[in-house]
């Protein structure tokens, strides 16, 4: 009887990414995932399921089919097809004003805010929500689902928005430094505006998605990012994103590792999602 001929990684890498909606992650990632299962108890087949079933959950779960194909709709019609935001929508105000208050003394009345939105998902389409803040805002998304990123900026570009998003891995920590470093902001074309320039980082409904590959990553991201911007605003969701299931974990790591680290500012829920204002 023939011998089943087993696959080389190289060969279960490209079955895996084989999937539309993993097919413009970034290589490493996958090639982390599969090598969490490259183990001797599972059959090459099982090893294709279970990177894929934990790439979803860590990368696509929250995307519509829709997302994948572009399509012109309006900012509202994209921020409801993916299920981060699409439960945002309707705070956005709320929320931003208080993820942004407080970084200037009362006397300035414009200041300039570059954000940083690390694992944006679809986020940036919210970028007109910034415009009632009062501040000018440049908007920088960080994502590693490439079809997410494109979409993104080819909004930007067509409503001339201060605005990129760039494909990249979180566990990635030199190209996160890059990122968020000054040559970026230049490069970018993005010039020294006039007055003090605040950094702000969102990472939103992200640090879960890490933490189910390298558990404990969070902290190691979270000290390199404040050493390079001024404020950092993480939030969870309090409800299961796909069953809805109410969530009763508070996370007592990242609270205890915060508090010994930095300083909370603020603390609040709007729909669905926790947010804590961190400082250092
Ligand atoms: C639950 S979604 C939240 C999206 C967005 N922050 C929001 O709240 O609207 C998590 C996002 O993080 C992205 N992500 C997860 N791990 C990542 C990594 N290692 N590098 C870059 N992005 C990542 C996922 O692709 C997904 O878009």
């Amino acid at each position: 009887m023939a011998q089943k001929k087993e696959l080389t990684k190289k060969e279960i890498i490209e079955k895996i990414v084989s999937k539309k909606e993993f097919s413009d992650l970034p290589r490493k990632d996958v090639e982390m995932v599969f090598d969490h299962f490259d183990r001797e108890e599972f059959l090459d087949e099982e090893k294709i399921k279970l990177s894929r079933d934990l790439l979803r959950k860590m990368y696509t779960a929250f995307v519509s089919g829709k997302l994948l194909n572009i399509k012109d709709k309006s900012p509202e019609w994209f921020l409801k097809k993916h299920i981060s935001t699409k439960e945002r929508v309707g705070t956005y105000e709320e929320v931003y004003s208080r993820c942004l208050e407080g970084l200037f003394p009362a006397h300035v009345k414009k200041g300039n805010i570059s954000i940083y939105d690390l694992g944006s998902g679809i986020n940036g389409f919210s970028y007109d929500e910034f415009l009632g803040s009062g501040f000018e805002v440049d908007y920088f998304g960080f994502e590693a689902v490439g079809q997410l990123v494109d979409l993104q900026n080819s909004w930007f570009k067509k409503e001339s928005k201060s605005a990129t998003c760039v494909k990249g891995s979180l566990f990635d920590l030199e190209e996160v430094k890059e990122f968020l470093s000054e040559s970026f902001y230049l490069k970018e074309g993005y010039s020294q505006k006039k007055g003090k320039r605040v950094k702000v980082v969102f990472l939103f409904k992200t640090l879960d998605s890490l933490e189910m590959l390298k558990r404990n990553y969070s902290k190691d991201l979270l000290k390199e990012v404040f050493k390079l911007v001024d404020r950092v605003v993480i939030s969870f969701a309090t409800k299961s994103l796909v069953s809805k299931k109410k969530f009763f974990a508070e996370r007592l790591w990242l609270r205890k590792f915060l508090d010994e680290n930095f300083k909370i500012v603020d603390e609040f829920e709007a729909g669905i999602e926790k947010y804590i204002v961190v400082e250092k």
